[in-house]
């Protein structure tokens, strides 16, 4: 396993791999202070691709004013340790300014997925998720590009854009990983204390109780949506930031839910740490393939 620091050295490496040895290139791009979430990546990108890179990098630019930029955690010996046991061909570390050099005035703003939802409660976040994630998808040109369910809005805007902006990437994107009490595993969560973690487990456990209630019927997004607020309020130690209920691919909000594949979204505070989940209702199930 190579770390790479350099942008331009990255390009060359993962050139040299899709023309000299035509193998195909699987891209992770991740923060750091890898989880078990980042792990399920790391084993669908090793499982489908030749070469696998894992891209850690904390992008100050998807970080508003008095967030979380200078505290959020950074490991990198333990990351290439971790990674190393995962037979991940390449790590891609920058720096900030090897990233973002002197006189960097581009940026990608990704229009209508990025202002509701996560948009509104940090503006400016999905700019820079997509400037950040427009770089590396040029430094590396991989065929695939994973990522997690958790960030559900991240996950759209990054199709819209690969999109729109016609990259050669496919985009994959794989489901939530959870602790035994159903938190959805995240870097945030080494904020947690103990007792912090224990309550955390409210989050999803508002999104069980809302589903369970679709399942038994219930259509109105803003009664699910009351569920999700009042067992969340159940919790002291819990501040419930939003819960939405939006049209799974275009984040419109819905007032009833009726067959289109649809988000529940909930962003709370436990103590001063601010976690997000979802869960998708309506979900389109995938076809067996049919017995040979
Ligand atoms: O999901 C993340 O960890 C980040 O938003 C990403 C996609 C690596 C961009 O910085």
């Amino acid at each position: 396993m190579e770390i790479i620091n350099r942008r331009q050295r990255m390009s060359s490496v993962a050139r040299k791999i899709r023309r000299e040895q035509d193998r195909t290139v699987g891209l992770v791009p991740t923060m750091g202070a890898l989880h078990e979430g980042h792990l399920s990546l790391v084993r669908e990108a090793r499982r489908m691709c030749d070469v696998v890179v894992v891209s850690v990098f904390v992008n100050p630019t998807q970080f508003g004013p008095g967030e979380d930029f200078e505290h959020y955690p950074r490991d990198l010996t333990k990351d290439t340790a971790l990674l190393t046991d995962y037979n991940v061909d390449y790590i891609f570390a920058p720096t900030v300014e090897e990233m973002y050099p002197k006189g960097f005035s581009t940026y990608v703003n990704v229009e209508g997925l990025s202002e509701q939802l996560e948009g509104a409660s940090r503006p400016g976040h999905f700019r820079g998720v997509a400037t950040v994630v427009t770089i590396l998808l040029n430094t590396v040109r991989p065929d695939f590009a994973f990522f997690g369910q958790k960030d559900a809005q991240q996950a759209l805007v990054i199709r819209r854009l690969v999109k729109d902006l016609a990259f050669d990437t496919e985009i994959v994107i794989l489901p939530i990983v959870r602790e035994d009490t159903g938190l959805a595993i995240s870097s945030r969560n080494l904020y947690l204390n103990a007792d912090e973690q224990a309550s955390a487990a409210v989050i999803h456990r508002a999104l069980v109780q809302a589903k369970s209630a679709y399942k038994d019927g219930e259509r109105s997004a803003s009664r699910l949506a009351d569920i999700v607020r009042s067992t969340i309020e159940s919790e002291p130690r819990a501040r419930l930031d939003y819960v939405a209920i939006a049209d799974a691919e275009t984040l419109d909000p819905l007032e009833r839910i009726d067959e289109r594949p649809t988000l529940l979204a909930v962003a709370a505070y436990i103590g001063k740490t601010r976690l997000i989940d979802n869960t998708i209702l309506n979900k389109v199930k995938k076809k067996e393939p049919a017995p040979q």
